[in-house]
């Protein structure tokens, strides 16, 4: 059987897809990007290049397969995505094709927090994208995974490389629920095969740390103490409100930003745990180990 990977390219997209394709899935991902679809290619993954926003992408991509993976965000930097065209309507238009193709399951990746009156628009529509795809008739799972632990370790630790310190919003006093991508993986991998998880909206978290705690530890990894830059909370509130005619992106990334100070992100992980012991819990050392194999965040970019 074809699993579809749209966001196949992405953080979690790359290890899913790396790690389906080791345990012997046929995959095809979903790209805007012909280089990546080459690069994947010349890897045996199936590529079609084309953009969720695009219904006969979408169809062509959709075409014969069993499974679907929905990781795709238009959170990101790059392009016109935005979570209204992606994270909602592509997703939308998604549903809508594996259910014309007779898809069996689709697995949404959503997020924790996940409400139709949540303060970030990408929680609206990552919530409007879940009531779909439930109305959709396609049998589905739905995970919600807190924050992704890799992501804030390398916006953190980016700065380092340029200006030799790190970089925290606000105090970074908070706690916050963070999940590995790693942990993330493994229990869409188990979704895809356990009929027990159809019809189950899983929320998926790891350990609290606050952004103090990864920035200590990314200075640690990199053998010297180091200084951590804070950007004022005032500040990330003006810049969420200025940024927003010229770069939506910085909008929604300091808005997002100022939200983990508001509503702190925690969250129990521990009884959705308890129902899957056999899966990773990946702490914050081996996450750091991960992305910097020779332990040099201020060397070499992240490897994923
Ligand atoms: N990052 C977090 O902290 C976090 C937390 C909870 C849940 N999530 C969710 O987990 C999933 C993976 O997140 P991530 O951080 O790994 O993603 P990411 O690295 O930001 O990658 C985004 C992916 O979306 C794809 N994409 C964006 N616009 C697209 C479009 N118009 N058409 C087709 N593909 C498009 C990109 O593909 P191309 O550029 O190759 O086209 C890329 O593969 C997302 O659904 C995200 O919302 C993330």
């Amino acid at each position: 059987m074809t699993v579809l990977v749209v966001g196949g390219t992405g953080r979690l997209g790359r290890l899913l897809v790396r790690s389906l394709t080791a345990e012997g899935e046929r995959i095809r991902v979903l790209t805007r990007d012909p280089a990546a679809a080459g690069a994947l290619r010349a890897q045996g993954v199936e590529a079609v290049v084309g953009d969720l926003r695009d219904p006969g992408a979408v169809r062509r991509a959709v075409a014969g397969c069993a499974a679907i993976v929905a990781a795709a965000s238009g959170f990101g930097p790059m392009g016109t995505s935005s979570p209204q065209n992606v994270d909602r309507d592509g997703n939308l238009a998604l549903f809508e094709a594996a259910r014309q193709a007779g898809v069996d399951q689709v697995v949404l990746v959503s997020m924790h927090g996940a409400a139709p009156d949540a303060p970030l628009e990408l929680l609206r529509m990552k919530y409007a994208a879940e009531q779909a795809l439930i109305a959709s008739g396609v049998s589905w799972t739905i995970i919600r995974p807190t924050a992704f632990l890799e992501t804030y370790l390398d916006v953190v630790a980016q700065p380092m490389r340029r200006r030799g310190a790190t970089l925290v919003f606000g105090r970074g006093d908070v706690a916050v629920d963070f999940v590995s991508v790693t942990d993330v993986a493994a229990l869409i991998r188990v979704a895809l095969r356990d009929p027990g998880l159809r019809g189950r909206a899983i929320d998926w978290g790891g350990a609290e740390h606050t952004l103090n705690e990864l920035s200590d530890a990314i200075h640690a990894a990199a053998g010297r103490p180091g200084p951590t830059r804070h950007v004022p909370l005032t500040l990330l509130r003006v810049a969420s409100v200025v940024a927003r005619p010229f770069s939506p992106f910085a909008s929604r990334v300091t808005q997002a930003a100022v939200e983990l100070y508001v509503r702190p992100a925690r969250f129990d992980s521990g009884p959705e745990r308890a129902r899957h012991p056999e899966l990773p819990v990946t702490s914050l050392a081996a996450a750091i180990a991960a992305e910097w194999p020779e332990g040099r965040p201020l060397d070499r970019r992240p490897a994923s």
